[in-house]
């Protein structure tokens, strides 16, 4: 039986990667902190009280070199996904620190854990559309120039050479996926379609009455989350590993995706969206549209969840949950 280790496996990719290797036949471990443990009714709402039953779970921080030692020495995995991270892109000062702290040291302690305690293993890094920023060109691929404008863009693609660095130098078999936005359900409330979706299914039962957004015009190329994690798992198949970018082609605005969630509901978006100016992010990236014709040739991976439905889906469940 094949041993997974996943870091983040809390989170929205974490939850479905899980699902996914668990049906493939995986034995799976997870990296959580002790808060998540502790507190499972908030740090593990993703699963059900199932899968943790079929997961085993291992108390580390990425800040902790050993803990994250201890992790790989004792799950003794075959393919590591390491996902975890600050995830959110803020550009507040106090923010950046850790966020560029806390991924990049996090992945360096990561790599060099591997390297000691199970040097055969594949490792897969979570990078982002957010390396490469204001691009150059539209849509980005695997040869487009990065350009990162946020630290959390930077702090992904200094991670992206460091994983390079560990395949290249220190013979480690890693790669990174480079994955654009990628949404579900699951998705934290930070984020612009969770932020959307759950306050349209508020206002649609008469809990709310508006919603405050930045940017209506900012662009995003948005997959499914169920997608994606099959794409990582795909790399990691791979005799010689590589790095792809995992993206649908298609790029939307929010302002589409508002009429889209609020049409589901059978409401006019326009009658309840308002934009704040402090909501607007100082350094808006160019239209982020990646081009996967590299993943779909070498990987036979092709998304299969369109736009619509993963609307659908996200709203749906807002409603089947506040009901
Ligand atoms: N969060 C948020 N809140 N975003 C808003 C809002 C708002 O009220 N109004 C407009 N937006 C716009 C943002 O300016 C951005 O252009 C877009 O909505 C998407 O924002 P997010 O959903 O916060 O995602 P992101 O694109 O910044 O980053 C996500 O995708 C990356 C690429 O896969 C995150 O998941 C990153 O971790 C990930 O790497």
């Amino acid at each position: 039986m094949p041993r997974a280790l996943i870091t983040g496996i809390s989170g929205q990719d974490g939850s479905y990667l899980s699902e996914f290797l668990l049906s493939k036949g995986y034995e799976i471990h997870g990296i959580v902190r002790r808060k998540a443990i502790e507190d499972p009714r908030h740090g593990l709402w993703r699963f059900s009280s199932e899968m943790i039953d079929n997961i085993t779970l291992h108390i580390g921080s990425l800040d902790s070199y050993p803990s994250l030692y201890d992790c790989v020495s004792k799950a003794k995995p075959d393919e590591i996904y390491h996902l975890a991270a600050c995830s959110f892109v803020s550009y507040s000062m106090e923010e950046e620190f850790s966020t560029l702290d806390i991924n990049l040291t996090g992945t360096h302690h990561l790599l060099s854990a591997t390297k000691a305690n199970a040097p055969d293993c594949r490792f897969y890094f979570a990078g982002s559309s957010e390396m490469f920023g204001d691009a150059r060109e539209c849509p980005q691929n695997e040869n487009s120039s990065f350009h990162p404008r946020s630290v959390y863009g930077i702090s992904k693609l200094a991670g992206f050479h460091l994983v390079r660095n560990y395949r290249e130098n220190h013979a480690l078999k890693a790669c990174t996926g480079i994955l654009f936005n990628h949404e579900s359900p699951r998705r934290g409330f930070e984020f612009v379609t969770r932020k959307i979706t759950s306050q349209a299914a508020r206002i649609k039962l008469g809990l709310a009455d508006s919603l405050e957004l930045g940017n209506l015009d900012a662009e995003r190329d948005w997959g499914h989350s169920r997608d994606y994690v099959k794409a990582m798992w795909l790399m990691l198949q791979k005799e010689e590993l590589d790095d792809y970018v995992i993206s649908t082609g298609i790029s939307h605005s929010v302002r589409c995706y508002c009429e889209k969630a609020f049409a589901h509901l059978g409401l006019d978006y326009r009658d309840y969206v308002k934009t704040k100016e402090n909501l607007f992010r100082a350094s808006e990236t160019t239209p982020l549209r990646g081009d996967s014709s590299k993943a779909a040739k070498e990987l036979g991976w092709k998304p299969e969840i369109s736009f619509d439905q993963m609307i659908a889906e996200m709203v749906d469940a807002e409603l089947a949950d506040l009901q």
